[in-house]
């Protein structure tokens, strides 16, 4: 982990209120699918990091991208800033995808929804890289007014299903019901979205007896495990402190879904 001056590449708004931003920074060269940054607000008067989940890394370029939309102060300081612009950042933080749990020929399901969805095209392009050959996304959006951001980019590694709150593209309805809708096969899910998506998720797992990772993007302040800010519940005590709890930011973001109580 390294907090270091990375300096914006590239900027472009992909929907929206929706932002791709690639960053020139060392921390590509250690990153993987899942992992997160934080990055500092240039204004002093907002302490703490945002936390953003890497979307693509390019380790011999030294460049990490970042998908994010805004919602407050810290990521429209982002969504304004322009080429050349540095930021501190520290990272990689968390745990990310553990890409070796997919078998070269099982079913692969990778669900994302909506601004879930850039963490998991990391994942797609690692998975391919891989060698698994029968990767589905999964990717449920708002609606086609709002944006169908990074389509494109998963269909060149995935087979794509899209589904749309109001049915505007794609199925319309949620990723678990477009999963049981199409009778996708799946050996294994990685997920992140919405905490309903995932809560969603984690049943259909256990329903059909096949582990899902999900990676929970939940509020945090610290991001390195010192404020126990992040904490979620655990289906097994921890062996240093002896409580069910875990934290989100240290031994997450990505959980298997059954081991956590969400
Ligand atoms: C591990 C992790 C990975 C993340 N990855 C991404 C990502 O790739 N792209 C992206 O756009 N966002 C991501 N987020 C969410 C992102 O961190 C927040 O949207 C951001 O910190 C908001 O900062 P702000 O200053 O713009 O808004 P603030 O002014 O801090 O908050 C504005 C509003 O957003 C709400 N909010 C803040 N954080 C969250 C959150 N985590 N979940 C839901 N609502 C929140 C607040 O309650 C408030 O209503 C991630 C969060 C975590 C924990
Ligand atoms: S955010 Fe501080 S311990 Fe996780």
């Amino acid at each position: 982990m390294n907090q270091t001056t990375a300096a914006v590449k590239e900027i472009t708004c992909i929907a929206d209120g929706v932002y791709s931003m690639w960053f020139r920074t060392e921390i590509a060269k250690e990153a993987k699918p899942g992992q997160f940054v934080m990055v500092n607000p240039r204004s002093e008067a907002h302490l703490l990091g945002r936390p953003i989940s890497i979307c693509e890394i390019d380790a011999d370029r030294s460049l990490l991208r970042l998908v994010f939309r805004v919602v407050g102060y810290g990521t429209d300081e982002l969504a304004s800033s322009k080429t050349g612009d540095s930021f501190t950042i520290l990272g990689p933080l968390g745990n990310g995808f553990d890409v070796s749990k997919a078998e070269k020929d099982s079913n692969v399901v990778l669900m994302g929804g909506g601004i879930g969805a850039p963490p998991i095209l990391g994942l797609a392009c690692a998975l391919k890289a891989a060698g698994v050959q029968k990767i589905t996304a999964v990717l449920g959006y708002r609606s086609r007014e709002a944006g169908i951001f990074l389509k494109d980019e998963f269909e060149n590694v995935a087979d794509v299903v899209i589904t749309t709150d109001d049915g505007s593209e794609g199925l319309k309805g949620n990723v678990v019901e477009a999963l049981r809708a199409k009778d996708i096969a799946a050996d294994i899910i990685y997920s992140c979205g919405p905490m309903p998506m995932l809560r969603a998720i984690k049943g259909f797992a256990e329903e059909k007896g096949i582990p899902a990772y999900i990676s929970l993007e939940e509020r945090m302040a610290c991001g390195v495990g010192a404020c126990l800010g992040c904490v979620v519940k655990t289906k097994d005590k921890d062996e240093h402190s002896h409580v069910n709890n875990t934290r989100i930011c240290t031994e997450g973001p990505v959980f298997e879904a059954q081991e956590v109580d969400i």
